[in-house]
């Protein structure tokens, strides 16, 4: 890539972008308006369908041209309920983005209504599903990554050693890096790490279209990267029966510190603890109530309109790709 050029990637070609960038499908967070203004913006914006709430995705949907968008899922939370799944893929979304689980079935007939699939792995041994699955797309998660996740993997090591597998089993699949990405560094090194381009959440969660809670938003911008943690004590509170291997990354407030190695007597008896959260998300108290980012929190400093975000970190990672470019 010579210095000056486009960000050019297999990711832009492929779906004609300005910018090898895809903002995540974020549960409740990324709605209509945020997928819109990334994908306006020269990258693929994603609707973050999350556990299928038919009004929530027809709400957002009905705010966005699907043709220019995709739509997420989490499968485990689709296979139990899959009126919005159905309902989005009526929609003739571009892509499909299913993680947390066997996505085959889903897969299936999302490539039948000609969506591209992408499928989000923790781990090496997660990547024969996404070849069966017919994925166009594999995303990489490391575990810096905000909201749900595994411990297994760092982004640093397993976004190579990933590309290394897909090379010698599936050459055409794309690869995105996911996990602690959030500015023109993190975007440069997602390229030189053979990623065809980068899927970040928390630097989108904090823009100005996010639909994350104004208060959650503004303590953001005041959180280090030490400042998270991946537990299931926000699960518990929010009464979300997720599978044991993943994890909840978000802001280690006072709740969480609280309830830190003592996960088990939480789940025995949350009721007075699930009284109390639910107060504090209906005042905005992000002491008690859970702020979902990542250790890319650390890097955010402003909530920018979504389209200017995309055009910084394009700027920024074209900077650093030629000052190595001038190094060598
Ligand atoms: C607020 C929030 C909600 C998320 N919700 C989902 C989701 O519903 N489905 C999903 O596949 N991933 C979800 N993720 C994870 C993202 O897909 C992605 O892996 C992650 O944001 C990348 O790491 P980063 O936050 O450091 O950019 C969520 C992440 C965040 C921050």
């Amino acid at each position: 890539m010579p210095p000056g050029e486009p960000l050019a990637s297999r990711f832009c070609e492929r779906f004609g972008l300005s910018v090898p960038i895809a903002s995540a499908p974020m549960a409740l967070a990324s709605g209509g308006r945020l997928a819109q203004a990334v994908s306006a913006a020269g990258a693929l914006g994603f609707v973050g369908g999350g556990y299928g709430d038919p009004e929530w995705v027809e709400r957002e949907l009905a705010l966005v041209d699907p043709a220019s968008i995709g739509v997420g899922f989490i499968d485990w939370a689709i296979a139990a309920d899959p009126r919005a799944f159905e309902l989005a893929l009526a929609r003739r979304p571009r892509a499909m983005f299913l993680s947390f689980g066997d996505p085959r079935a889903f897969a299936q007939r999302a490539r039948a209504a000609g969506c591209a699939v992408f499928y989000q792995v923790q781990s090496l041994s997660q990547l024969p599903w996404a070849l069966e699955a017919g994925a166009e797309v594999v995303v990489a998660q490391g575990s810096e990554a905000g909201g749900h996740g595994m411990d297994t993997r760092a982004t640093m090591s397993f976004v190579p050693e990933v590309r290394d597998w897909l090379d010698a089993h599936a050459p055409a699949t794309l690869l995105l890096a996911a996990g602690g990405i959030a500015d023109g560094r993190g975007l440069a090194a997602a390229l030189a790490l053979g990623a065809d381009g980068a899927l970040i959440g928390t630097r989108f969660w904090a823009t100005a279209e996010s639909l994350a809670p104004d208060g959650a938003k503004q303590r953001a911008l005041a959180i280090a990267g030490d400042e998270t943690r991946r537990s299931r004590i926000f699960d518990v509170l929010r009464r979300k029966n997720w599978p044991r291997e993943y994890g909840f990354r978000a802001y280690r407030n006072e709740m969480h510190r609280r309830w830190e190695g003592r996960e088990a007597d939480l789940e025995a008896d949350p009721a007075a603890a699930r009284a109390e959260f639910d107060a504090a998300v209906a005042r905005g108290d992000f002491d008690i109530a859970n702020v979902t980012v990542g250790e890319a929190v650390g890097l955010v400093r402003d909530l920018p309109p979504a389209a200017e975000m995309v055009a910084r970190l394009a700027r920024e990672a074209r900077a650093v790709l030629n000052r190595l470019t001038r190094v060598s």
